[in-house]
């Protein structure tokens, strides 16, 4: 009989034992699970750590967002910041001072920040976007380990106090679209590297006391719409390079240093719409393709050493928003072409030595005499009869 059984009991014993594993071993299973599970969905201790280091080095008085930097997870409730929600990493810090945000419009203050940008934020490895603007008093300088962030995409650091130099290797953030310094006191030159930037939509320097000249070959910068550069100390001539610049719908180099004439070709850019120059060293005459070119919307030339004549190629197509001529030598007569325009929002020719009779028609209806005053012999309404 018994043996007979045992190999029943053998069975009964070996199936028992084959039980126990599977069960021990789903069970390391759901442990393992487990732990790649907790460890993926919360914040990584050296993200953590990066942040805090950031926090550590900053003051907000105002609103006390960084109260809510606390706790273990870094991913869930910390006011500005987000996590990719797969590797749980840390993508975005947005942090503006000028909000919509309600907890800004119930406290009417506004942001307001001291401190500076810690260098450990290059730890945030996996960082797209990096905002940290108007808080008008953060100081310092950018980190210059700033530029070893490669998923960086967006970098806006707009409507502080950074002082210090542009990144010389700013090149390396190959992935950045839009890139926003404005209003600081950043010194220095526009780094050459910065037209490896192959990406970059949108660059917004203003505002800040940036010296030099723009590259030669800022032109390189295929993608770019729009280039935001007045208000520095820029000096030299604008560069050929930029009539490469398809994409370029606005151009603003005003109130800088700029010397040398307006590149004909430049009114012949397909988008360009926007083109503000004022407040430059500028001379030569206004190439005729600038007035010509029916996309130009907003054109301001003011206050440089423009001279010649306006030329006479205005038509039925022509929009301007804005096209301020002032201050500048310009000569001869207002061209009559300029009546057949299809709008003209807002006109100053005043400030030249422009003679003549001042045209008729709708574009100059609701003109007043500012428009054309302190001209050489200039007649007509809005100005004296002739
Ligand atoms: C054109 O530029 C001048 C000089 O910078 C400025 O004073 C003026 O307001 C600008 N015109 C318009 C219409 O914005
Ligand atoms: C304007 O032209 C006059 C005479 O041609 C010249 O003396 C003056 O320097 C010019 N002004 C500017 C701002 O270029």
């Amino acid at each position: 009989m018994a043996h007979a059984n045992s190999p029943s009991i053998a069975l009964h014993q070996n199936k028992h034992k084959h039980n126990h594993m599977a069960s021990s071993l789903s069970f390391l299973t759901t442990l393992l699970l487990f732990t790649v599970i907790s460890t993926v969905k919360s914040c990584p201790p050296s993200d953590r750590a990066a942040l805090l280091a950031f926090k550590a080095a900053l003051t907000e008085p105002n609103f006390g967002i960084f109260n809510t930097w606390s706790g273990y997870d870094c991913c869930r409730n910390w006011h500005g910041v987000s996590c990719n929600p797969t590797t749980w990493r840390v993508t975005d810090i947005n942090l503006r001072g000028d909000s919509e945000d309600p907890i800004f419009q119930s406290l009417h203050k506004s942001g307001y920040m001291t401190g500076k940008i810690s260098p450990e934020i290059c730890n945030l490895d996996k960082l797209s976007t990096l905002i940290v603007a108007d808080w008008k008093t953060i100081s310092g300088e950018i980190p210059s380990c700033i530029s070893s962030l490669s998923s960086l995409q967006i970098l806006d650091l707009t409507g502080n106090k950074i002082s210090g130099e542009i990144p010389a290797d700013i090149g390396k953030l190959q992935r950045i679209t839009l890139l926003n310094l404005a209003d600081n006191v950043i010194t220095g030159e526009i780094p050459p590297s910065i037209v490896k930037l192959a990406g970059l939509m949108h660059l917004d320097l203003s505002n800040n006391q940036i010296a030099g000249e723009l590259p030669s070959d800022f032109g390189k910068l295929r993608k770019l719409s729009r280039a935001l550069l007045s208000r520095n100390q820029l000096t030299g001539s604008i560069p050929n390079s930029v009539l490469k610049m398809n994409r370029l719908a606005d151009l603003d180099l005003s109130l800088n240093r700029i010397t040398g004439s307006i590149p004909a070709r430049l009114g012949k850019m397909r988008v360009l719409s926007t083109l503000k120059l004022d407040g430059n060293l500028m001379t030569g005459n206004i190439p005729s393709t600038l007035l010509k070119n029916t996309g130009m919307g907003i054109l301001n030339l003011s206050r440089n050493g423009f001279e010649g004549t306006i030329p006479d190629v205005f038509g039925s197509k022509s929009y301007f928003m804005v096209l301020d001529l002032s201050f500048n030598n310009l000569t001869g007569r207002i061209p009559g072409s300029l009546s057949s325009a299809k709008f003209m929002g807002h006109l100053d020719l005043s400030n030249n030595h422009l003679c003549g009779t001042i045209p008729i028609g709708s574009p100059f209806d609701h003109l007043d005499a500012a428009s054309f005053s302190n001209n050489d012999c200039l007649c007509g309404n809005p100005l004296k009869t002739c």
